[in-house]
């Protein structure tokens, strides 16, 4: 059963003036009459197990390096209990955060100057990331439903490397069926594309969505029959809201091993000691607070949704399975005098609203015309940003 509109979630724990505290990226960045529902922070408080455990290690002074396989230990009883998916903990490396796990991988699976194929809109720094380690980017979009469009990856991998995929993906909150993942798996083989899949969003998924399909909604690529030689990176920042300790693990499919244990030993010397045991706490007991989180996220997406075909009824929001982002279509809707509000609607929000969206742009082929809503926070801040965009709008 849903949960009643009225119920307290997760995200009404801090009141706004506790979050204007904070001096993370989603709080500092805009000016103070900006209501931030950018970047991938939270607004939540963090999880107890997590503070126990970082409080008890300053404590006795265990603020060394990073020693042991905890973290990876940690993720494989969550994998297993949540996804049915068995890893050897032995075979994961612990690497500085997401993003430059992916370039470590890169450097082994590709060569300066090979293609990388990405799914188009996708989050901004897979550009950066794959052409700051002198690859190259080759855009394959996802069909007009946002699902994985074989024949235009069918193109796309000819004389490619490596298949980045975004799994779940972000900013639409697809989660890739089983089937898909295996279509795509034996494509990729007959192509000798190597799948590298960044699968941080993973836990975030839809409990409504689950108990609709019956099944996980999200489904780890190496468990994929075919996939075997891909890679998974992933952490448990994004779903713990622990970007500012940065860890995460790359594991690869039966196949893989020999790539993963071939990233070069510099890239041990990322992830931080601190980081490595909260990422381990979350994934252990605070598993109570992850269900409230993604109950939450039902909550608010729900809400944003219904407020938003009030107040903005040409915009549209994709349906998503997981991932606590909205994209938002907003191509329709014009203001008061008629006007179309362009190619970046989330500056014409932020200049006339004060309320900060993520622009489209950045996420390439596909983005023009739509915006990127943070629903990890509270209804209460949600009707506020709406409230200003629909002022936007007459203003
Ligand atoms: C798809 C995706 N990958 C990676 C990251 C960043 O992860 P990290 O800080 O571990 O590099 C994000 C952050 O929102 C993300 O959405």
């Amino acid at each position: 059963m849903n949960a009643p509109e009225s119920a307290a979630t997760i995200f009404d724990t801090l009141s706004l003036d506790e979050l204007r505290t904070r001096t993370s990226e989603k709080w500092r960045y805009y000016a103070p009459d900006v209501l931030p529902l950018w970047v991938a922070e939270m607004d939540v408080p963090q999880s107890e197990p997590v503070i126990a455990a970082v409080t008890d290690a300053l404590r006795r002074g265990d603020t060394g390096y990073p020693g042991g396989r905890g973290y990876a230990e940690a993720f494989a009883g969550f994998a297993a209990d949540r996804w049915g998916w068995e890893l050897d903990p032995g075979r994961a490396r612990m690497l500085t955060d997401v993003m430059i796990a992916v370039t470590d991988v890169l450097k082994v699976l590709t060569a300066p100057g090979d293609t990388v194929v990405v799914n188009t809109p996708v989050y901004p720094p897979f550009y950066d990331f794959v052409r700051d380690t002198d690859r190259v980017v080759r855009a394959a979009p996802l069909t007009a439903d946002n699902r994985l469009d074989l024949a235009a990856l069918d193109e796309a991998f000819v004389g490619a490397t490596v298949f980045l995929l975004c799994n779940p993906h972000n900013p639409t909150g697809t989660a890739h069926t089983p089937d898909e993942l295996a279509a795509l798996a034996e494509l990729a083989r007959r192509h000798g594309v190597r799948i590298v899949a960044d699968e941080i969003h993973a836990p975030i998924t839809s409990p409504a969505a689950a108990r609709e399909l019956g099944r996980p909604v999200f489904t780890p690529i190496v468990t994929v029959p075919g996939a075997e030689n891909a890679i998974s990176v992933i952490s448990a920042s994004k779903a713990w809201n622990l970007a500012g300790l940065k860890a995460a693990l790359a594991i690869g499919g039966p196949e893989a091993a020999p790539d993963v244990a071939a990233i070069a030993e510099i890239a041990d010397h990322g992830a931080s000691h601190l980081a490595a045991i909260a990422h381990a706490a979350a994934l252990t007991h605070a598993r109570g607070w992850l269900d409230e989180v993604v109950a939450g996220v039902d909550v608010t997406r729900a809400h944003f949704t219904a407020r938003l075909a009030e107040r903005v009824p040409d915009a549209v929001v994709h349906p998503a399975q997981a991932t606590y982002l909205a994209w938002v279509d907003c191509r329709a809707v014009r203001t008061a005098d008629g006007s179309a509000l362009g190619d970046d609607p989330a500056r014409v929000f932020l200049e006339r609203g004060k309320v900060a969206f993520t622009s489209g742009l950045p996420f390439g082929e596909g983005g023009q015309g739509f915006l990127r809503v943070n629903l990890a926070t509270s209804r209460g801040i949600l009707d506020e940003a709406v409230t200003r965009m629909g002022a936007t709008l007459l203003a």
